[in-house]
């Protein structure tokens, strides 16, 4: 059974506070958040009308991970304005499911209901590549931590707005995978015998986004998951280890396709339902 209580253990007073100071900077209606994963904030670089430090927001912690950049940007695309987080935070950094839950928690305050979860992945399935997006339907806690008790721990991604976004994806001809997201906790990534496991569950895995969904979901918001394919797993060994700087530059390359699935996002996240 799902707990009643949604355990926000952030503090109210601070959460209205934090959630004031940002609609006395952006004025305008904000149909959809964003929150942006490892190397995927400076898509939005372009098109950033209004920057405001996590320092300034009280109830935000900073980040403490290369590529994620601690500030919040108000992004006007052509296709609407969204709230953007560019900076998650992460298990492996020291922070519980619920601390990484806040900028859910905070979207959510200032009216938004729609949520936009971006991420680096590692893909297991065969026929993802690098560059590759996958919008997940379905999630699989391995975090070994959760913000909602769930059994078991998969999660299914289904709302109005998450299909009508691939909906619209595919009309407009934007290629992107769908599957299945396993959340494991990180930092480390993957040894082989992990790997050949997770793929007999999954179709991609990261170290984050689970806990948004599972808060985004609690409060009654349409979240929708994106996954950048950074790199492949397989059960050949690598000559390397994989290299977070690796996981940032893949996720740079994929831009230009993420701008296009975006900008789907923003429109249809303005449309009625
Ligand atoms: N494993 C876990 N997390 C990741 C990976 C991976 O291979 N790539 C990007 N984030």
């Amino acid at each position: 059974m799902q707990q009643r209580m949604f355990p926000i253990t952030c503090d109210r007073r601070t959460l209205e506070r934090s959630a004031e100071l940002l609609a006395r900077r952006c004025t305008e209606p904000l149909p959809v958040a964003i929150i942006a994963g490892s190397g995927i904030a400076p898509v939005f670089e372009q098109d950033v009308v209004e920057r405001i430090p996590y320092a300034d927001v009280p109830i935000l912690p900073q980040t403490s991970v290369a590529g994620h950049q601690s500030e919040i940007l108000i992004v006007r695309f052509s296709s609407g304005t969204a709230l953007v987080f560019a900076g998650r935070y992460h298990l492996y950094e020291g922070f519980s499911p619920a601390q990484i839950a806040v900028p859910v928690v905070l979207a959510n305050t200032l009216g938004v209901r729609k949520i936009a979860l971006t991420n680096a992945a590692g893909g297991l399935r065969h026929d993802l590549r690098t560059g590759e997006l996958l919008i997940a339907s379905g999630m699989i806690n391995m975090t070994g931590r959760a913000l909602v008790q769930q059994r078991p721990s998969a999660i299914t991604l289904s709302n109005s707005w998450r299909e009508r976004c691939t909906d619209r994806a595919r009309q407009q001809s934007i290629a992107f995978a769908e599957g299945t997201y396993i959340a494991v906790h990180g930092p480390s990534y993957e040894t082989r015998a992990e790997v050949r496991f997770y793929r007999l569950i999954g179709d991609c895995i990261g170290m984050s986004t689970v806990h948004e969904v599972q808060a985004a979901i609690q409060l009654g918001m349409e979240p929708l998951t994106i996954s950048v394919i950074t790199n492949t797993l397989s059960d050949s060994p690598r000559t390397q280890p994989l290299q977070h700087e690796e996981v940032l530059d893949a996720s740079r390359r994929a831009h230009h396709r993420l701008r296009a699935l975006l900008d789907v996002v923003i429109t249809t996240a303005k449309e009625p339902a």
